[in-house]
């Protein structure tokens, strides 16, 4: 598989192929209406300025890849944009097609990416590949799926359980392709959690933020995006659960330029202190795949999981220990009564309605960025 860089998905093809067009340049034989020039009138409509993005990156596939200006970036276009309640990018991507490629089921991601291409005036494309059981790359080669889509639409969000696959179909196409959500990583989610960490406390830098239970996808974009920003983040999962050494190693290296810190313990009261109390589920999707697919990661079966956590639930006793302060956060869907009880997600301290919106104005920035637009 050619590598890609920062840039351009590829310099050169395989031999006796087409040379390909860099990413950023739209595709020879698309077919979307052009697209408005002038963006001022948008603006003015909604009587703010319109937000502008840049991003080094030509996709979004996990938080780590994404340059510390971009993470900065990325949350101060979801602020302007959600001050604004998206009417200062109303047009911004007219003429353009989105496709969801969902191999997983989704509420948050599928409806909030949905709407978010609707308000910037795109059109959203809904495949659920899931519905059939199908993958990218089994109907047929994902070089074949990417280089279908890339002649009919203006970007690919996929949900998938490999984050290879994923990469493998970055690498093939085009035009920009958004994780939204793979068995390893859920940047979407760290984004909006950073805007959320970001608002409730004015600044993710000096933080203490501790994420307790299963070391999953969710958690490692969330230690990703944190660590961009220098916030403390603390791990808390039973022996055998944490994420990979290799992904801690690499936000540590980011958490070294920002000022910030990790800590990965086996202790739940380690929460002490903590300002920020976020879990997520036990069992993941992936944990527990669809017939006919084995689950993909080797996660033990789901009753053993439950019981590996059992001690590591968020409730009151818990968030009794963190800072008076403290918001409890969790990306949904919540399974209630394991890794969180109702007295928390529904009580005081809890987040998790601000952070499910805040995925609509994240993604909308991201959008913007990736499509220039
Ligand atoms: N948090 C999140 O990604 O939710 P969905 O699975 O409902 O999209
Ligand atoms: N860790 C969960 C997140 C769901 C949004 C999963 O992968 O199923």
């Amino acid at each position: 598989m050619p590598k890609k860089t920062s840039s351009s998905r590829r310099s050169t093809d395989a031999p006796g192929t087409k040379a390909r067009t860099a990413k950023s340049r739209p595709p020879a034989a698309r077919t979307s209406p052009a697209r408005p020039v002038a963006k001022a009138t948008g603006a003015s409509r909604a009587g703010a300025s319109a937000p502008a993005l840049t991003l080094s990156r030509p996709d979004l596939l996990t938080v780590a890849a994404l340059s510390i200006d971009d993470v900065h970036n990325i949350l101060r276009t979801a602020a302007a944009i959600k001050a604004a309640r998206g009417a200062n990018v109303a047009d911004r991507l007219s003429g353009r097609a989105v496709a969801m490629i969902f191999e997983k089921a989704s509420l948050r991601t599928r409806v909030s990416f949905e709407v978010g291409i609707a308000r910037m005036g795109g059109h959203p494309i809904f495949y659920d590949l899931g519905a059939s059981g199908d993958r990218i790359g089994l109907r047929e080669s994902v070089r074949d799926f990417a280089r279908n889509m890339e002649r009919f639409v203006d970007m690919i969000i996929a949900r998938v359980y490999s984050q290879a696959i994923l990469e493998e179909v970055a690498d093939e196409a085009r035009i920009p392709v958004i994780n939204a959500l793979s068995d390893d990583h859920h940047p979407c989610q760290g984004l909006a959690d950073a805007l959320t960490i970001t608002e409730k406390f004015g600044t993710i830098r000096g933080t203490r933020v501790c994420y307790i239970g299963d070391g999953n996808n969710v958690c490692v974009s969330l230690l990703e995006s944190c660590c961009k920003l220098g916030g403390h983040v603390t791990i808390i999962c039973p022996e055998g659960y944490t994420p990979p050494a290799e992904l801690i190693a690499r936000a540590q290296a980011d958490a070294d330029l920002t000022g910030g810190s990790i800590t990965v313990t086996a202790d739940a009261r380690a929460v002490r202190g903590q300002q920020v109390v976020y879990t997520d589920c036990w069992v993941s999707m992936h944990h527990a795949a669809p017939a006919g697919h084995a689950p993909d990661a080797g996660g033990g079966d789901p009753a053993s999981r439950v019981a590996a956590f059992a001690a590591y639930q968020v409730n009151d006793e818990l968030m009794d220990l963190a800072d008076t302060r403290a918001i409890f956060m969790h990306c949904l869907p919540a399974h209630r009564g394991e890794e969180v009880t109702d007295s928390v997600i529904d009580g005081r301290q809890s987040a998790v309605y601000d952070q499910a919106e805040n995925r609509l104005w994240a993604q909308m920035a991201v959008m913007l960025g990736l499509l220039k637009a």
